[in-house]
């Protein structure tokens, strides 16, 4: 008789609500890309330390897209008013923004990019 495992099995990408997006390559080496993920356009951040952050798109302030905007570390400014925010987070550094963005979680997977659709941050 075998022991039953303890605790749930680990879930693939596939099992879970994450939804895949790209492949790495498909990223700027250093930078962001819009993606349609259900509905909602989420920007896809790669950052100069090779790792990806998932953010929406718009800005909190107003119907802008963020991923116009500069990156600067893990700081993506919007082009408008120039709120930055922090695509760890989700939150703004400054006015007039004073709405964080929601963030998604990220997990890359044979170099396959995969996005959760629930925001992690609120
Ligand atoms: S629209 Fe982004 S800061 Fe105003």
């Amino acid at each position: 008789m075998s022991a039953q495992p303890l605790g749930p099995e680990p879930l693939s990408a596939e099992e879970t609500d994450f939804v895949r997006v790209c492949r790495v390559e498909e990223l700027p080496e250093v930078g962001v890309a819009a993606a349609d993920i259900n509905g909602r356009v989420v920007a896809i951040v790669h950052t100069g330390d090779g790792s990806i952050h998932a953010v929406d798109d718009t800005c909190s302030h107003a119907n802008v897209s963020l991923s116009e905007g500069e990156l600067d570390g893990c700081t993506l400014e919007c082009w408008l008013h120039g709120s930055r925010f922090d695509v760890r987070t989700g939150e703004p550094s400054g006015p007039p923004a004073i709405v964080p963005i929601n963030v998604y979680a990220v997990k890359v997977e044979d170099d396959e990019v995969y996005v959760s659709t629930t925001p992690q941050n609120v």
